[in-house]
């Protein structure tokens, strides 16, 4: 079935690759993604290696994204990076709300909806993230936790900053670990994050937003995990960080 949703498939190098490796990386997937016209390929590498990789992707269809950002403009805020610096280097896309970021730096879903919304403001478009852990899941938790995270994190946005988000459902358990949701498990996820969207928003708005999947995502799964009907790209991590893992992921997503 045609999918009416462009797929968009990012690789997030979290906390990986010195510059001379993150050149290493996309000159490769330049290199193997050169005739690709069917997906939106994105990479997100460490903020340190962003001007190189600007550089180095100019001439190709690689997109480039952001791992986080700061929810102000500018000023005293020691350590933190604003979209207007992002933007110096052609970024397109900004993570936000990773659960790597909610756990170890207790983002929560106002903080992310206000770095979303200063996203908009520099016409970035934020990769905003849910999903629940193993324990939310098994006390059957799972729709009440994203439709809260979804509520809070998407707070304040118009409906056409709405269209312009991609949301990434990320099961805490499967990040990581191997242990991939199945597709049926993804597609139910992704169909209650649609039907979130109408009521937030609307059925037009809903029909249109991406919704990527990540967790464990690999070239030997990328296929059938892409081929449920509201699962419209994916978010990888740990494959992405290779030329042949993640241009092959890409590849079996058509
Ligand atoms: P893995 O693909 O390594 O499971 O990580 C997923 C993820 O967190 C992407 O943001």
């Amino acid at each position: 079935m045609q999918k009416q949703r462009r797929l968009i498939i990012a690789g997030n190098w979290k906390m990986n690759k010195t510059v001379a490796e993150a050149l290493d990386l996309v000159q490769g997937l330049k290199r193997e993604l050169a005739s690709l016209k069917e997906v939106d390929a994105v990479v997100c590498p460490p903020f340190t290696a962003l001007e190189a990789v600007s550089k180095a992707i100019l001439d190709s269809n690689i997109r480039l994204g952001a791992q986080n950002m700061s929810e102000h403009a500018g000023g005293a805020y020691t350590g933190e990076i604003a979209a207007a610096m992002l933007k110096e280097f052609s970024v397109r896309y900004v993570i936000l709300g990773h659960s790597e970021r909610r756990q170890y730096q207790k983002e929560s879903d106002l903080l992310i909806s206000r770095k979303a919304l200063a996203a908009h403001a520099a016409a970035i478009k934020p990769i905003v993230c849910v999903g629940e852990t193993l324990e939310e899941r098994e006390s059957g938790r799972t729709e009440k936790i994203i439709g809260s995270q979804l509520e809070g994190s998407l707070a304040g946005f118009s409906k056409e900053q709405m269209q312009e988000t991609v949301l990434a459902y990320e099961p805490v358990w499967a990040i990581g670990t191997g242990r991939n949701a199945t597709p049926q498990q993804a597609q139910e996820v992704h169909a209650f994050i649609r039907q979130t969207l109408v009521t937030l928003f609307d059925d037009a708005v809903a029909k249109r937003v991406r919704v990527q999947y990540g967790g464990s995502v690999k070239a030997s799964n990328a296929r059938e995990l892409m081929s449920q009907p509201d699962v419209d790209g994916a978010l990888v991590g740990g494959a992405a960080l290779e030329i042949r893992s993640f241009s092959d992921i890409i590849k079996n997503s058509i």
